[in-house]
């Protein structure tokens, strides 16, 4: 079975990669621009695998995804290729029009083409799995409720409005066109090989680094945590086996508030890695001016992959984030070049009067240009707890 992963440089595309490959029975191409996200050094486990190959491409450039299906005689194609943070959709929303729509509808063009042309019988063992996100369903209140398949869609964010466009996008190749879908939704990821603009790595990092520890608000929303071992298991149940036309939620059954996850961080870094003079890594903890339309709490019902898939999360999230925050300690080769060249941990998404134009974040973008330079926790973003609480969930300004 030849599959083509799309984002197969990023956190998720990477792991599944790595996943895959561990079965002689599939092949994979591997296609990413390499946009600051992408980084072939996540590959390095599989780089020299006889079933595993690299194409830097564009999800937009529809006649090289077509060429590249063709030469590779595609079965599934895993669309995980997206700009994916929040915090920078806000400051620039331009590039996630581009990837996260524009070149969801040229892939789509291209899977459409490269489907219409194969046997009945490959015809129908064709998969299109789209990777989405529980955002597309906007937010839940603190008190109850979780996110099933059939939950509207109601997207705060210019990223999660995004990818609630290309979902409908996709669904919309089915019904017009016949393009055999599957569609997943899981909620927040974290484990190895995570960019450290997210919560979790970027804590990791600046605990280590003895800088403050951004903590949005109040700390009280709450996030529903899966390790990206976990999901990438479940993308291959979906793409394999998922029915066409059908979307599978996926999430970890671990809901805590940022603030926990923060302060579990601070605990296990206490043991693993203890700072001077017995101070402690909660003291580092730094309350900054919430994210403008932060959704409160995410929470999905995986019931139906657990029923149809027999799919279950393995790792718990305790284990997992002891996992997560060893391997940051033992891979300084990964991340270190990260920080210095990439990304410093810089605050994000305070929401300018305008967003950036395009061009200009493209501008960021391109080159793996360091980015993002403002210091955290500066006078201006510094807020004291009780003062957060007190904030209105939507900021606007
Ligand atoms: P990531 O930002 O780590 O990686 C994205 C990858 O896509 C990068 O390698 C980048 O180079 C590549 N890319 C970007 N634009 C491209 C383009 N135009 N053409 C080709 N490649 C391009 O993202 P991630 O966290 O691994 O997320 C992967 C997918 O999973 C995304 O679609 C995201 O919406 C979805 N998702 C993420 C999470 C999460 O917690 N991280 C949860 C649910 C769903
Ligand atoms: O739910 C799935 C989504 O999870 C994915 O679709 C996104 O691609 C992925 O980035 C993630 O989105 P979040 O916005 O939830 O992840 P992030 O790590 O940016 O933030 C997690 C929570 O922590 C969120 O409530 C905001 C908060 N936060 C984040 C950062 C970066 C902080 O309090 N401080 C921070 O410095």
């Amino acid at each position: 079975m030849n599959f083509l992963v799309t984002g197969g440089a990023g956190f998720i595309g990477s792991a599944v990669c790595r996943h895959l490959c561990a079965n002689p029975a599939y092949r994979v191409t591997n296609l990413d621009k390499l946009t600051y996200a992408g980084n072939l050094a996540s590959l390095r486990p599989i780089e020299n695998a006889h079933n595993y190959r690299f194409e830097q491409a564009d999800i937009c450039d529809e006649r090289a995804v077509l060429e590249i299906l063709r030469r590779d005689d595609i079965d599934i194609v895993m669309n995980l290729a997206a700009e994916s943070h929040v915090d920078r959709s806000i400051d620039g929303p331009g590039a996630f029009i581009e990837t996260n729509i524009v070149g969801t509808y040229r892939i789509l063009n291209a899977a459409l083409e490269y489907w219409r042309g194969l046997s009945d019988e490959r015809k129908a063992g064709f998969r299109f799995h789209h990777v989405s996100t529980d955002e597309v369903f906007g937010d839940l209140p603190f008190d109850g409720g979780m996110f099933v398949e059939e939950t509207p869609y109601a997207p705060s964010s210019p990223y999660s409005a995004s990818k609630a466009a290309s979902d409908h996008l996709v669904r919309a190749w089915h019904e017009t066109y016949g393009l055999p879908v599957v569609l997943s939704n899981c909620s927040n990821n974290y484990g190895p090989y995570h960019f450290p603009e997210k919560l979790i790595p970027l804590v990791i990092l600046n605990a280590l680094d003895e800088k403050p520890l951004p903590v949005y608000g109040a700390g009280a929303n709450v996030r529903d945590w899966l390790f990206v071992e976990d999901h990438a298991r479940a993308l291959e149940l979906v793409a394999t086996r998922g029915r066409p036309g059908e979307s599978y939620n996926v999430g970890g059954n671990s809901e805590r508030t940022n603030l926990g996850v923060v302060e579990a961080i601070c605990d296990l870094l206490d043991l693993r890695r203890p700072r001077a003079g017995g101070k402690r890594h909660r003291e580092l903890i730094a309350f900054v001016t919430d994210r403008p339309g932060h959704d409160r709490r995410y929470a999905i019902d995986a019931s139906k992959i657990a029923r149809d898939l027999g799919w279950a999360p393995r790792e718990d999230f305790d284990s997992g984030l002891a996992r997560t925050v060893d391997w940051y300690l033992d891979n300084k080769w990964w991340w270190g070049p990260i920080r210095e060249q990439r990304y410093d941990g810089a605050r994000l998404g305070r929401a300018t009067a305008r967003p950036v134009e395009n061009a200009q974040v493209e501008n960021a973008l391109v080159g793996n240009a360091p980015i993002g330079n403002a210091p955290i926790g500066d006078a201006r973003t510094e807020r004291s707890p009780a003062e957060n609480a007190a904030e209105s969930r939507k900021v606007t300004t």
